[in-house]
């Protein structure tokens, strides 16, 4: 059976590279399979982060009005809280067991804040992660590229484990939607919540120009004639805009007398116009908290009988 999974942390509102990278990706896979899709909102990864209840809660349910704002179906997918299956820090442990501390230092995540003092829970994050997605033997995995090697992470995993105590997971593949599979952000990098250069869909307009305005550029002058190809504006209008669209920006980049803050604006528009109506349904779905509650609650049960199914095995097999 093809089971897509994916799941989001709940550290801010999803901004244009969530969406383009993992949730737009996730929800087209939730209509191809008749089988449920799983997505689960990693709120005990977000605990690496953030260290207040009431923000993680809300940022739970700003994750879960994305989904739903932009037709997430939900007869066709279980969605659920990650601290809500328990099991999955039990699995998390297990896992543990089978991977070389050496590779986990090996883990970007890691790596990147080496020098910091970081917790454990962040050093072991990719194997919390390894859990959610092994624990409902998933096969497929929408992500965006900076996951792909949590993903490797995780089918080294199973595989040592299947081989050492029988075959018990699945090797997941990540599913990466090429053309966005790293959004650029306002300063180049991969767009991040935790970076603070992400362009938010649902934010005030003013807020939204301000970040749109913020977008880094050389410094050609209105008159010359600009490459769009390493331009960060015409990088993420291109991830948005019709073909035809974008061809226009291309002419009038190349053509000269086309000034970085009048694509701003187009950019802009675009984003105004393009999601007016997610942006006003994202805001209706976040104050119904009985229903994001019920969602989740429902989800929860669902996943909790597959994943006290898998645990059981993994028990027997171990212990
Ligand atoms: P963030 O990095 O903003 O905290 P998450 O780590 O919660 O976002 O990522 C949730 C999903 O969105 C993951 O599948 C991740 O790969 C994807 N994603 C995050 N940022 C980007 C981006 N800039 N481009 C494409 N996909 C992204
Ligand atoms: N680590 C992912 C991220 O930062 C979020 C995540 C947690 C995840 N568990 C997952 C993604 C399981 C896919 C599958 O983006």
């Amino acid at each position: 059976m093809m089971r897509v999974l994916t799941g989001i942390q709940s550290t801010g509102t999803p901004h244009i590279g969530n969406l383009l990278g993992a949730i737009l990706p996730t929800i087209k896979m939730t209509k191809i399979y008749s089988n449920p899709s799983f997505i689960l909102i990693a709120d005990l990864h977000s605990l690496t982060n953030i260290k207040d209840s009431e923000i993680i809660k809300e940022n739970t349910y700003r994750v879960l009005s994305a989904f739903l704002a932009f037709g997430l179906p939900l007869d066709k997918v279980v969605c659920y809280k990650q601290s809500d299956v328990p099991e999955v820090t039990e699995l998390a442990w297990y896992l543990s067991c089978f991977f070389s501390y050496k590779r986990l230092t090996l883990s970007h995540s890691f790596k990147e804040k080496y020098n910091q003092d970081i917790s454990v829970g962040l050093f072991s994050y990719p194997l919390l992660m390894a859990s959610d997605i092994l624990l409902f033997n998933a096969k497929i995995v929408t992500v965006g590229k900076d996951q792909l090697q949590h993903l490797e992470i995780t089918r080294n995993i199973a595989d040592r484990f299947n081989r050492k105590m029988g075959k018990i997971f699945v090797l997941p593949e990540a599913k990466i939607q090429e053309e966005a599979k790293s959004v650029p952000g306002t300063d180049g990098y991969k767009m991040s919540k935790s970076l603070g250069n992400a362009i938010d869909i649902f934010c005030s307009k003013e807020d939204l120009k301000n970040q749109i305005m913020s977008i880094q550029t050389d410094s050609k002058s209105l008159k010359d004639p600009k490459d769009p190809d390493v331009d960060r504006i015409f990088s993420i209008y291109k991830l948005l805009a019709s073909k035809e669209e974008v061809e226009e920006m291309r002419e009038r980049y190349l053509n000269g007398g086309y000034g970085y803050s009048q694509a701003k604006k187009v950019l802009y528009e675009l984003i105004l116009n393009r999601f007016s109506f997610e942006r006003k349904k994202f805001h209706i779905f976040l104050k119904k908290i009985n229903y994001l509650d019920d969602i989740l609650h429902f989800g929860a049960k669902k996943a909790r009988k597959i994943a006290i199914n898998t645990i059981c095995k993994v028990r027997k097999a171990l212990l």
